[in-house]
Parts: structure tokens; sequence; C-alpha cells
């Protein structure tokens, strides 16, 4: 029910500095997967996220929106620990994967990297065959034990992105060759082929065209059966279409967490509303 009349919508902003932060809607779920605790980033001293906290359950796919600069990047980036590559970049708080604190001293982060795919905005194959693309990250860590097992990962990854009728007989052709749709679903199957928990994906389709588009959102459900997925998106209709809990972010903030339906008929945050019906971002 589309009730945009509701009186009770909050104008109040999470509490920097509450233990808890306090983000309106379903922030937190019975089960968690990931459980993030007082989560803070900084650059410089900037702060671009703030105390977040808020957990992912197992095989949900979440959308993270948020105006430009809010910092769904940012928060993506934590869960490989890809902020560690940044110089300037502090994190603080917890996010615990299975009970477990990723930013723990005794982490392995090449092994954490390894649980973990990411699929950025711009498709970013290696300049290498498309072989060699997908079979990159299985050689890395060590997954396949010889080459009949390799090439059992490499075909059953473009398999299942769909990209294997198109690429078969020129998996040895450099993958710069593929369109950009073919080259994002090569990124994709790249990710998928470590058996990665986890999947991020931070605006995968914003270069594609709405065919490609509705093939990766047909994908990203179908993967939901074995990953965790956490997309960022500037499209409101593909949060709708394949998140089922959506996050609002505004200013490094979680202002609302909630079911994907009720986000967008029925937010409870002002700020929340103000974004999707287009007054900001
Ligand atoms: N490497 C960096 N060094 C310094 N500041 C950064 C860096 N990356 C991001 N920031 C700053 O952190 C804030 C959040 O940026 P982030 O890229 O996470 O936003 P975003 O929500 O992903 O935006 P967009 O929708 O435009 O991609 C911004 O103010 C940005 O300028
Ligand atoms: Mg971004």
């Amino acid at each position: 029910m589309d009730d945009r009349s509701r009186t009770d919508r909050t104008d109040e902003l999470p509490n920097d500095d509450a233990h808890m932060s306090s983000a309106v809607g379903t922030p937190f779920v019975d089960d968690p997967y990931i459980s993030v605790r007082g989560l803070s980033v900084e650059y410089a001293q900037m702060p671009a996220i703030r105390n977040v906290s808020l957990d992912f359950a197992r095989h949900e796919v979440v959308a993270l929106i948020g105006p430009s600069g809010c910092g769904k990047s940012t928060f993506l980036r934590c869960f490989n620990r890809m902020n560690d590559t940044i110089d300037s970049a502090r994190v603080t708080g917890v996010i615990a994967i299975d009970d477990k604190d990723i930013y723990a001293p005794d982490v392995d982060v090449v092994a954490l990297r390894a649980r973990i795919g990411m699929v950025f905005q711009k498709p970013n194959p290696f300049p290498k065959s498309i072989y060699d693309n997908v079979a990159y990250g299985p050689r890395l860590h060590g997954i396949a034990q010889n080459r009949i097992e390799l090439d059992d990962i490499v075909y059953s990854s473009l398999e299942r992105v769909g990209l294997l009728a198109e690429v078969k007989e020129r998996l040895h052709e450099n993958a710069t060759s593929l369109s950009g749709g073919q080259q994002q679903r090569l990124c994709i199957a790249r990710a998928i082929a470590i058996s990665p928990e986890i999947i991020l994906m931070d605006e995968p389709c914003s270069a594609l065209d709405p065919i490609a588009t509705a093939r990766i959102e047909d994908l990203i459900d179908e993967l939901r059966a074995n990953f965790t997925i956490l997309i960022v998106t500037h499209s409101m209709q593909q949060a709708a279409r394949v998140s089922q809990r959506t996050a609002y972010f505004h200013e490094g903030r979680l202002v609302e967490l909630g079911l994907t339906p009720s986000v967008f008929t029925n937010p409870a945050h002002r700020l929340t509303e103000d974004y999707i019906t287009g007054r900001v971002g």
C-alpha cells in the first residue's frame, strides 16, 4: 500500500556517538550472517561512514542506495578490507562474518578476500584471455588441483553468467574484445569462480544497456541461492527488482534499512522519502 501520507515518519538523524546507531526500519535480523557494529571510516580525519550498525542474513540481496558521496562505495569496501589499500583511510568498529571479526589482528586478508567477490561499476577485465580472466582467482588461491578441475571451474562459471555459449569458441581471445555487457558478465564469472560467500557489487549495471542490465539482474536473483549479495545502485527500479532489503545512506549515516517494498512505498524516514521521490540526490 502506498501511504506517503503517514504521519509517523521521523526526521531524527542517527546519533554518531550512540553505542548502537538508531537507523529506522529493520536493520537487524534474527540469525545474522554478517554483523556490523559501530562501523566508521575516515579519510584523513574526514568522516565518510559514521557509526553504522546493521546485520545481513545469508542469501539475501541488499541494495545500498543514497546520494553521490554518501559513502556507499566506502561501506562496501570495508567487507573485503579494500580500504586497507587506501593510506588515508581509517576503519573502526566491528564487522563479523560468521561471528568472526574480519578486522581482528590474526585475520589473513588474502584468505578473507578469497571469500568475497567484487564487481565494479566499469567492467574491468584483465588484459588477458577470456579463459585466464576466469582462471585467475582459482589459480591465485590454489582452488583447482589440476587443469581438468580448472577447466571445469572456468566453464561452469561462464555457464552460470550465461556467457559460455557466446564465448566458448574464443576462450583464448583477449577479454577486451568482448562487448561491455559481456565484459561485465565475465567479471561476474571471475568473481564467482573462487566460490565466494559474499559478492559485493558497486553499480554493476551503470555502464550497460537495458538488455545487458536485465541479464545481470536475473543473474543476481539466481546467485542469491548461493551467495549473500550487497549491491550499490543509483537505480531505484533496480533496487526494487533485485533486493529483499534496501539500505538508505545519507552523509555517511545509515538512515534506514528495511524490506525493499516497504522502503519504497512507505519509507519510515523523511530523508529516505525525499530521496526516493526525487527531492534529493
Ligand atoms: N580514496 C579516498 N580518499 C579520500 N576521500 C575519499 C576517498 N574515497 C572516497 N572519499 C570521500 O568519502 C566520501 C564517500 O565517498 P564514496 O565514494 O564512498 O561515496 P559513494 O556513495 O560511493 O558515491 P557515488 O554514488 O558518487 O559513487 C566522499 O566525501 C568522498 O569524497
Ligand atoms: Mg560509489
